[in-house]
Protein backbone atom coordinates (compact mmCIF):
# COMPACT_ATOMS: atom_id res chain seq x y z
CA UNK A 1 0.00 0.00 0.00
CA UNK A 2 1.73 3.15 -1.38
CA UNK A 3 2.14 6.35 0.92
CA UNK A 4 2.01 9.92 0.90
CA UNK A 5 5.62 9.56 1.94
CA UNK A 6 6.21 7.08 -1.24
CA UNK A 7 4.79 9.23 -3.74
CA UNK A 8 6.84 12.69 -2.40
CA UNK A 9 10.00 9.91 -2.53
CA UNK A 10 9.22 9.23 -6.48
CA UNK A 11 8.20 12.67 -7.48
CA UNK A 12 11.42 14.35 -5.74
CA UNK A 13 9.32 16.59 -3.76
CA UNK A 14 8.11 17.02 0.01
CA UNK A 15 4.76 15.59 1.60
CA UNK A 16 3.20 18.40 2.12
CA UNK A 17 3.73 19.26 -1.49
CA UNK A 18 2.14 15.90 -2.62
CA UNK A 19 -1.01 17.02 -0.24
CA UNK A 20 -1.28 20.76 -1.70
CA UNK A 21 -1.68 18.97 -5.17
CA UNK A 22 -3.79 16.34 -4.08
CA UNK A 23 -5.95 19.08 -2.17
CA UNK A 24 -5.29 21.95 -4.79
CA UNK A 25 -4.44 23.86 -2.21
CA UNK A 26 -1.18 26.58 -2.31
CA UNK A 27 0.54 27.39 -5.67
CA UNK A 28 2.17 24.42 -7.31
CA UNK A 29 4.21 24.20 -10.66
CA UNK A 30 2.87 23.18 -13.47
CA UNK A 31 6.02 21.02 -14.18
CA UNK A 32 6.01 19.73 -10.43
CA UNK A 33 1.77 19.06 -10.31
CA UNK A 34 2.46 16.65 -13.29
CA UNK A 35 5.45 14.72 -11.49
CA UNK A 36 3.42 13.74 -8.55
CA UNK A 37 0.08 12.86 -10.28
CA UNK A 38 2.74 10.87 -12.47
CA UNK A 39 3.75 9.40 -9.21
CA UNK A 40 0.45 9.02 -7.96
CA UNK A 41 -0.37 7.18 -10.86
CA UNK A 42 3.01 4.59 -11.55
CA UNK A 43 2.00 3.55 -7.01
CA UNK A 44 -1.94 3.68 -7.38
CA UNK A 45 -1.54 5.81 -4.53
CA UNK A 46 -4.90 6.30 -2.98
CA UNK A 47 -5.03 9.41 -0.20
CA UNK A 48 -6.08 8.39 3.22
CA UNK A 49 -9.80 9.13 3.57
CA UNK A 50 -9.72 10.54 6.71
CA UNK A 51 -6.88 12.74 5.92
CA UNK A 52 -8.87 14.23 2.61
CA UNK A 53 -11.29 14.72 4.13
CA UNK A 54 -9.82 16.39 7.15
CA UNK A 55 -8.21 18.10 4.32
CA UNK A 56 -11.07 19.39 2.08
CA UNK A 57 -12.87 21.02 5.17
CA UNK A 58 -9.45 22.64 6.51
CA UNK A 59 -9.22 26.13 6.58
CA UNK A 60 -5.85 26.14 7.63
CA UNK A 61 -6.37 27.43 11.05
CA UNK A 62 -5.66 26.02 13.95
CA UNK A 63 -6.26 27.76 17.70
CA UNK A 64 -4.66 28.17 20.70
CA UNK A 65 -6.02 28.91 23.90
CA UNK A 66 -3.66 29.27 27.20
CA UNK A 67 -5.10 30.59 30.70
CA UNK A 68 -2.58 33.38 31.25
CA UNK A 69 -1.79 36.24 28.33
CA UNK A 70 0.40 37.97 30.60
CA UNK A 71 3.11 34.82 31.88
CA UNK A 72 5.97 34.50 29.67
CA UNK A 73 5.49 31.10 30.02
CA UNK A 74 2.57 30.87 27.33
CA UNK A 75 3.24 33.83 25.66
CA UNK A 76 6.73 31.58 25.12
CA UNK A 77 4.89 28.80 24.25
CA UNK A 78 2.95 30.67 21.72
CA UNK A 79 5.73 31.28 19.87
CA UNK A 80 6.65 28.17 19.61
CA UNK A 81 2.97 27.59 17.74
CA UNK A 82 2.88 30.53 16.00
CA UNK A 83 6.66 29.42 14.22
CA UNK A 84 6.04 26.10 13.64
CA UNK A 85 2.36 26.34 12.83
CA UNK A 86 3.36 29.22 10.07
CA UNK A 87 6.13 26.86 8.92
CA UNK A 88 3.16 24.55 7.68
CA UNK A 89 1.20 27.06 6.12
CA UNK A 90 -1.27 27.43 8.93
CA UNK A 91 -2.91 30.69 10.90
CA UNK A 92 -3.32 30.56 14.74
CA UNK A 93 -5.90 31.91 16.51
CA UNK A 94 -4.82 32.87 19.76
CA UNK A 95 -7.20 32.82 22.67
CA UNK A 96 -6.85 33.44 26.46
CA UNK A 97 -9.44 31.94 28.88
CA UNK A 98 -7.83 33.73 32.72
CA UNK A 99 -8.05 30.25 34.04
CA UNK A 100 -11.97 30.10 33.32
CA UNK A 101 -13.44 26.94 32.76
CA UNK A 102 -16.54 28.86 31.37
CA UNK A 103 -14.22 31.21 29.00
CA UNK A 104 -12.96 28.13 27.90
CA UNK A 105 -16.00 26.59 27.13
CA UNK A 106 -17.13 30.09 25.37
CA UNK A 107 -14.26 29.79 22.95
CA UNK A 108 -14.10 26.31 22.31
CA UNK A 109 -17.77 26.89 21.01
CA UNK A 110 -16.86 30.21 19.19
CA UNK A 111 -13.91 28.01 17.66
CA UNK A 112 -15.93 25.24 15.89
CA UNK A 113 -18.12 27.52 14.46
CA UNK A 114 -15.26 28.95 12.69
CA UNK A 115 -14.59 25.80 11.32
CA UNK A 116 -10.98 26.02 13.22
CA UNK A 117 -9.05 22.61 11.56
CA UNK A 118 -7.37 21.88 15.24
CA UNK A 119 -7.09 22.62 18.66
CA UNK A 120 -4.41 23.22 20.99
CA UNK A 121 -5.55 23.20 24.33
CA UNK A 122 -3.92 24.64 28.38
CA UNK A 123 -7.04 23.01 29.99
CA UNK A 124 -8.26 25.67 33.18
CA UNK A 125 -9.68 23.29 34.94
CA UNK A 126 -9.16 19.21 34.91
CA UNK A 127 -13.18 18.68 33.69
CA UNK A 128 -13.65 16.98 30.75
CA UNK A 129 -16.19 19.44 29.06
CA UNK A 130 -14.37 21.24 26.38
CA UNK A 131 -12.41 18.68 24.77
CA UNK A 132 -15.66 16.22 25.20
CA UNK A 133 -17.25 18.62 22.84
CA UNK A 134 -13.90 18.45 20.47
CA UNK A 135 -13.60 15.31 20.23
CA UNK A 136 -17.59 14.68 19.73
CA UNK A 137 -16.78 17.18 17.00
CA UNK A 138 -13.79 15.00 15.16
CA UNK A 139 -11.67 18.55 16.01
CA UNK A 140 -8.45 17.09 16.64
CA UNK A 141 -7.43 18.80 20.14
CA UNK A 142 -3.65 18.26 21.74
CA UNK A 143 -3.33 18.77 25.52
CA UNK A 144 -0.68 21.59 26.46
CA UNK A 145 1.21 22.02 30.23
CA UNK A 146 -2.15 19.71 31.84
CA UNK A 147 -3.96 16.88 31.49
CA UNK A 148 -7.58 16.02 31.99
CA UNK A 149 -7.27 12.86 34.68
CA UNK A 150 -9.80 9.85 33.03
CA UNK A 151 -9.68 11.67 29.75
CA UNK A 152 -6.77 10.38 27.84
CA UNK A 153 -5.79 12.65 24.84
CA UNK A 154 -2.98 13.92 22.54
CA UNK A 155 -0.52 15.72 24.99
CA UNK A 156 2.61 17.92 25.16
CA UNK A 157 3.86 18.61 28.95
CA UNK A 158 6.57 19.58 31.14
CA UNK A 159 6.91 16.58 34.01
CA UNK A 160 6.08 18.65 36.83
CA UNK A 161 6.43 16.52 40.01
CA UNK A 162 9.57 15.72 38.81
CA UNK A 163 10.71 19.01 38.42
CA UNK A 164 8.79 19.47 41.81
CA UNK A 165 10.89 16.62 43.47
CA UNK A 166 14.36 18.48 42.45
CA UNK A 167 13.55 21.62 43.75
CA UNK A 168 12.51 20.40 47.14
CA UNK A 169 15.74 17.67 47.26
CA UNK A 170 17.89 20.90 47.33
CA UNK A 171 16.39 22.38 50.15
CA UNK A 172 16.34 19.33 51.82
CA UNK A 173 20.47 18.61 50.89
CA UNK A 174 21.09 22.49 51.97
CA UNK A 175 19.33 21.37 55.84
CA UNK A 176 15.95 22.51 55.70
CA UNK A 177 13.58 20.41 57.29
CA UNK A 178 9.96 22.76 57.10
CA UNK A 179 9.66 23.54 53.31
CA UNK A 180 5.76 24.77 52.55
CA UNK A 181 4.19 24.52 48.91
CA UNK A 182 2.20 27.12 47.26
CA UNK A 183 1.15 25.98 44.84
CA UNK A 184 -2.09 26.91 42.16
CA UNK A 185 -5.53 25.66 42.39
CA UNK A 186 -5.45 22.00 43.01
CA UNK A 187 -8.29 21.19 40.06
CA UNK A 188 -4.82 21.59 37.49
CA UNK A 189 -3.06 19.24 36.90
CA UNK A 190 0.24 21.21 37.08
CA UNK A 191 -0.26 22.26 40.59
CA UNK A 192 -1.23 18.66 42.20
CA UNK A 193 1.99 16.88 39.95
CA UNK A 194 4.13 19.99 41.74
CA UNK A 195 2.72 19.22 45.54
CA UNK A 196 3.04 15.36 44.31
CA UNK A 197 6.95 15.76 43.36
CA UNK A 198 7.52 18.08 47.00
CA UNK A 199 5.82 15.46 49.00
CA UNK A 200 7.55 11.88 47.22
CA UNK A 201 11.14 14.38 48.19
CA UNK A 202 10.12 14.99 51.53
CA UNK A 203 9.08 11.02 52.24
CA UNK A 204 12.02 9.90 50.76
CA UNK A 205 14.02 12.11 52.77
CA UNK A 206 11.87 10.43 56.17
CA UNK A 207 10.70 13.93 56.66
CA UNK A 208 6.57 14.34 57.73
CA UNK A 209 4.76 15.95 54.01
CA UNK A 210 2.32 18.25 56.59
CA UNK A 211 -0.56 19.26 55.59
CA UNK A 212 -0.44 22.60 57.18
CA UNK A 213 2.39 23.24 54.79
CA UNK A 214 0.34 22.97 51.84
CA UNK A 215 -1.09 25.72 50.37
CA UNK A 216 -3.01 25.79 46.93
CA UNK A 217 -4.17 29.13 45.58
CA UNK A 218 -4.20 31.12 42.26
CA UNK A 219 -0.85 30.67 39.82
CA UNK A 220 -0.73 34.92 39.91
CA UNK A 221 1.00 37.92 42.61
CA UNK A 222 -1.86 37.79 44.82
CA UNK A 223 -2.19 34.08 45.06
CA UNK A 224 1.73 34.23 46.06
CA UNK A 225 1.19 36.81 48.28
CA UNK A 226 -1.93 35.56 50.37
CA UNK A 227 -0.20 32.11 50.57
CA UNK A 228 2.94 33.25 51.50
CA UNK A 229 1.10 35.03 54.74
CA UNK A 230 -0.84 31.79 55.47
CA UNK A 231 2.49 30.25 55.42
CA UNK A 232 4.62 32.47 57.60
CA UNK A 233 1.84 32.13 59.99
CA UNK A 234 2.61 28.83 60.20
CA UNK A 235 4.39 27.46 63.71
CA UNK A 236 6.79 26.83 63.69
CA UNK A 237 7.76 28.81 60.27
CA UNK A 238 8.79 27.94 57.47
CA UNK A 239 12.62 28.11 56.57
CA UNK A 240 12.32 27.63 52.78
CA UNK A 241 8.67 28.08 50.25
CA UNK A 242 8.61 26.23 47.32
CA UNK A 243 6.50 28.39 44.95
CA UNK A 244 4.20 26.32 41.84
CA UNK A 245 5.20 29.08 39.72
CA UNK A 246 6.35 32.68 38.99
CA UNK A 247 4.22 34.25 39.53
CA UNK A 248 3.17 33.14 42.83
CA UNK A 249 7.08 33.60 43.90
CA UNK A 250 6.92 37.01 43.11
CA UNK A 251 4.02 37.60 44.98
CA UNK A 252 6.09 35.42 48.15
CA UNK A 253 8.59 38.12 47.98
CA UNK A 254 6.59 40.70 48.74
CA UNK A 255 4.72 38.90 51.74
CA UNK A 256 8.44 38.13 53.00
CA UNK A 257 9.89 41.78 52.42
CA UNK A 258 6.54 43.21 54.15
CA UNK A 259 7.40 40.70 57.33
CA UNK A 260 11.39 42.16 57.00
CA UNK A 261 12.37 38.46 55.99
CA UNK A 262 15.40 38.10 53.66
CA UNK A 263 16.04 35.83 51.16
CA UNK A 264 17.97 33.75 51.50
CA UNK A 265 19.51 34.70 54.54
CA UNK A 266 16.80 33.99 56.69
CA UNK A 267 14.35 31.92 54.54
CA UNK A 268 14.78 30.27 51.09
CA UNK A 269 12.85 30.58 47.97
CA UNK A 270 12.57 27.99 45.20
CA UNK A 271 10.35 27.97 42.30
CA UNK A 272 8.70 26.73 38.98
CA UNK A 273 8.97 28.72 36.04
CA UNK A 274 11.78 31.83 36.20
CA UNK A 275 11.05 35.10 35.10
CA UNK A 276 12.07 35.84 31.09
CA UNK A 277 15.59 37.01 31.20
CA UNK A 278 15.13 39.90 28.90
CA UNK A 279 12.67 40.89 32.29
CA UNK A 280 15.05 39.92 34.96
CA UNK A 281 17.83 41.85 35.02
CA UNK A 282 19.71 40.26 37.49
CA UNK A 283 18.16 37.10 37.65
CA UNK A 284 17.80 35.83 41.49
CA UNK A 285 15.14 32.49 41.71
CA UNK A 286 16.15 28.80 41.99
CA UNK A 287 14.31 27.28 39.39
CA UNK A 288 12.87 24.51 37.33
CA UNK A 289 12.09 26.09 33.71
CA UNK A 290 9.60 24.53 31.58
CA UNK A 291 10.77 24.09 27.84
CA UNK A 292 7.92 26.43 26.75
CA UNK A 293 8.87 26.89 23.33
CA UNK A 294 9.76 23.20 22.74
CA UNK A 295 6.20 22.71 24.35
CA UNK A 296 4.48 24.50 21.72
CA UNK A 297 6.60 23.19 18.84
CA UNK A 298 6.10 19.91 19.54
CA UNK A 299 2.13 20.07 20.21
CA UNK A 300 1.89 22.20 17.14
CA UNK A 301 3.59 18.97 15.15
CA UNK A 302 1.88 16.47 17.28
CA UNK A 303 -1.36 18.63 15.93
CA UNK A 304 -0.49 18.69 12.27
CA UNK A 305 0.31 15.25 11.89
CA UNK A 306 -3.14 14.66 13.25
CA UNK A 307 -4.70 17.07 10.45
CA UNK A 308 -2.59 14.04 8.39
CA UNK A 309 -4.46 11.63 9.60
CA UNK A 310 -1.07 10.38 10.70
CA UNK A 311 0.01 8.64 14.30
CA UNK A 312 -1.09 5.77 15.99
CA UNK A 313 -5.02 5.33 17.04
CA UNK A 314 -3.68 5.21 20.32
CA UNK A 315 -2.84 9.15 22.33
CA UNK A 316 0.33 10.07 22.28
CA UNK A 317 1.83 11.67 25.35
CA UNK A 318 5.14 13.58 25.30
CA UNK A 319 6.31 14.69 28.43
CA UNK A 320 9.61 17.02 28.70
CA UNK A 321 12.11 17.66 31.72
CA UNK A 322 12.45 20.91 33.25
CA UNK A 323 16.15 22.57 33.43
CA UNK A 324 16.88 23.69 36.43
CA UNK A 325 19.33 27.06 37.80
CA UNK A 326 20.44 27.25 40.83
CA UNK A 327 20.48 30.85 42.29
CA UNK A 328 21.10 33.48 45.27
CA UNK A 329 17.07 32.37 46.24
CA UNK A 330 18.13 29.37 48.24
CA UNK A 331 20.55 29.37 50.60
CA UNK A 332 20.79 26.91 54.09
CA UNK A 333 18.73 27.55 57.00
CA UNK A 334 19.53 29.90 59.30
CA UNK A 335 21.72 28.74 62.46
CA UNK A 336 19.16 29.06 64.70
CA UNK A 337 16.74 26.87 62.33
CA UNK A 338 19.45 23.87 61.68
O1 LIG B 1 1.83 30.06 35.18
C1 LIG B 1 0.91 29.08 35.09
C2 LIG B 1 1.49 27.78 35.51
O2 LIG B 1 0.52 26.89 35.23
C3 LIG B 1 2.74 27.39 34.74
O3 LIG B 1 3.71 26.91 35.61
C4 LIG B 1 2.28 26.32 33.84
O4 LIG B 1 2.93 25.09 34.05
C5 LIG B 1 0.81 26.21 34.09
O5 LIG B 1 0.35 24.94 34.34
Amino acid sequence: MSTIADVARRAGVSKMTVSRVINNSGYISPDTRERVEQAIAELGYIPNALARSLRFKQTQTIALIVTDITNPFFTTIARGVEDTASEHGFSVIFCNTDESREEEQEYVRVLIQKQIDGLLLVPARSTPDSIALLQDKTIPVVLLDRTIPGRPADTVRCDSELGAYHLVRHLIELGHRRIAVLSGPDEVTTATDRVAGWRRALLEAGLPALDDLVHYGAFSVDGGYQMARQALAGKPRPTALFTANNFIAVGAMHALREAGLRVPEDISLVTFDDLPPTMAIDPFFTAAMQPAYEMGQQATLLLLNRLEGKGPETTQELILPPQFVYRRSSGPPPPEDR
